[in-house]
C-alpha cells in the first residue's frame, strides 16, 4: 500500500505543479517500499531520487512563485530549504539508524502536509483558467 495517496484535495491548480508534486510522491512511495523491506541498495537509490526531485521541484516551484509576484515566497523557500536539510541528514545517516520508516513517515506527512496548507495558500496569485470545471 502506498504511503501517500495524491488526491484532488492537494491540487494547487497549476498542472506542471501537480505533476511534479505527483512524481514526488511516486518516489517517496518508491522509497518507503524498499525501507520496509530492507533493501538497501534501492534504498539508496530511491532516497537520493527522492532528493534530487524535491531540490529540482522546489526551485521550479520557487520560480514560479517569483514570477507571480507571491509575498510569502521567502518563508515558502525557508520551508523547502529545511525539508531538503531534514532529507539530507536522513540520507546522511540513514544506515545507521534503526527507526527509519517512523523517520521516513515523518518526512512524507510534513510534505503532504506542505502541499495541502503552505503550496494551496499560493492558489490565488495563479492566473485564472478555463480548464478548472464548475
Ligand atoms: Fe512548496
Amino acid at each position: 500500500m502506498p504511503l501517500i495517496q495524491w488526491d484532488e484535495a492537494m491540487s494547487v491548480g497549476m498542472d506542471e505543479l501537480d505533476a511534479q508534486h505527483r512524481e514526488l510522491i511516486d518516489l517517496i512511495n518508491e522509497a518507503f517500499d524498499a525501507i520496509q523491506r530492507h533493501d538497501e541498495p534501492r534504498m539508496i537509490s530511491l532516497v537520493d531520487k527522492m532528493r534530487d526531485y524535491s531540490v529540482v521541484h522546489f526551485q521550479a516551484e520557487e520560480a514560479v512563485l517569483r514570477s507571480l509576484g507571491y509575498p510569502g515566497i521567502d518563508a515558502h523557500a525557508d520551508q523547502h530549504r529545511s525539508y531538503a536539510d531534514k532529507v539530507d541528514e536522513f540520507r546522511r545517516d540513514m544506515l545507521v539508524k534503526t527507526n527509519l520508516s517512523q523517520i521516513f513517515i515523518f518526512l512524507s506527512r510534513w510534505l503532504t502536509n506542505h502541499i495541502m496548507h503552505e503550496d494551496r495558500k499560493f492558489i490565488p496569485w495563479l492566473p485564472e483558467t478555463d480548464d478548472e470545471g464548475a
